[in-house]
């Protein structure tokens, strides 16, 4: 009877889920990922399996660790489906990624975002209790803290109201499991508010692979870098910043997943709901971002000043102590690793997944 636990990924074939999966993988969990590929590729999965298995190899990785990754295809709203992964094999505890993530396209559909993250989170919910799982880990946002009154950020921080259904769906589902801890308080719930993931496996063989044209400023620049876009627009240059541009706390996502991996080890035992900011404490602007993908990428790259986006806020970085005295984790890579981690993916992988 193996003693390795038993992580389900909710998203696992995403940007942030993919990379949380090599990390488990190597750190000796079994993963078991449901996803249903609607903003991702079964290629990630394949390429996780891949780079774990390199780390086995090189002894990075327990033995077998490249072959302790199940995936699912299907929507956690398949309650049926989704009850039969738990029917399979115990499962010790639940990382939730899944959900639809576009701020602009939360807008033009409210009705899609809430019922598919909060009614998919209520099924989560409900098929993990039915099965005696009460663990859980929520990629949660710093978007919760809205305009910040003051930065860094603490987890004191107050939330605000959110300015797109988004952003609410992560301020509802942070109520909504902090709820079913009061309800039950043998649930145990970690809210991990990530602050910017950028980045990629150094191995360039997992990375961000949004559809059409990016919404966030790395993907953006990287597909400027690549030649797939023409310019990047600096979305309003007057802010109270130091160079005029929004300052945003930009974090590796390698260090995000291992971060997941320190959150899961601490959990052990205990019940409660926790707040933790994952941030390195580090504030970047906008043409800092561009920058640093120029020496990455060894060319520069145009951009132009356009005027600000609706909803944007000046600057937001955490204040990262909570995490490092209570998990033992802090956030390693600077940007320019980030920029050229990513940078490697993008021009290894021009289309993303596609090619
Ligand atoms: C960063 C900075 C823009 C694009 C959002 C969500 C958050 C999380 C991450 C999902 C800002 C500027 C951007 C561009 C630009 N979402 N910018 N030109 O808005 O901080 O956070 O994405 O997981 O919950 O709120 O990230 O990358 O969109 O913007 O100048 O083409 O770059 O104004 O200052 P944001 P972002």
């Amino acid at each position: 009877m193996s003693d390795k636990k038993t992580i389900l990924v909710t998203g696992g074939a995403g940007f942030i889920g993919s990379h949380t999966c090599v990390e488990l993988l190597q750190a000796g969990y079994n993963v078991v990922v449901v996803d249903d590929l609607s903003n991702s590729s079964e290629k990630a999965i394949e390429r996780v399996r891949a780079i774990v298995a390199d780390a086995e190899a090189a002894g990075k990785a327990p033995a077998g660790a490249a072959s302790s990754i199940a995936f699912h295809q299907l929507n956690i709203l398949d309650r049926d489906a989704l009850s039969a992964v738990f029917d399979a094999q115990p499962v010790d505890a639940v990382i939730h990624f899944a959900g639809f993530k576009a701020v602009g396209e939360s807008v033009e559909k409210p009705l899609e975002y809430y019922h598919n993250n909060l009614t998919g989170t209520f099924v989560l919910c409900d098929v993990m209790r039915e099965h005696g799982c009460k663990s859980i880990v929520f990629s949660s946002s710093a978007t919760v803290y809205g305009e910040p009154d003051s930065v860094p950020l603490t987890e004191s921080a107050p939330k605000k109201p959110a300015t797109n259904p988004y952003g609410w769906t992560k301020w509802m589902i942070e109520q909504i499991l902090t709820d079913l801890h009061t309800a039950d308080p043998e649930w145990d719930v970690v809210l991990l508010r990530y602050f910017n993931p950028i980045g990629a496996h150094e191995s360039g063989l997992i990375g961000e692979d949004p559809k059409g044209i990016p919404n966030n400023l790395v993907p953006y620049v990287a597909q400027v870098a690549v030649g797939k876009l023409e310019a990047v627009g600096v979305f309003g240059d007057d802010y109270p910043t130091p160079d005029g541009t929004g300052v945003r706390d930009y974090i590796h996502v390698v260090d995000l997943a291992r971060g997941h991996v320190a959150a899961l080890d601490w959990m052990t035992g205990r019940t409660g709901v926790e707040v933790i900011n994952l941030g390195t404490g580090k504030g970047s602007s906008v043409l800092d971002v561009i920058h640093a993908f120029e020496r990455a990428c060894g060319h520069e790259l145009p951009y132009v000043i356009k005027p600000r986006r609706a909803g944007d806020i000046a600057e937001n970085y955490a204040d990262p102590a909570k995490a490092r005295e209570l998990l033992g984790w802090q956030a390693e890579y600077d940007l320019d690793r980030m920029c050229e981690d990513s940078w490697r993916w993008q021009s290894g992988n021009p289309n993303g997944y596609a090619d």
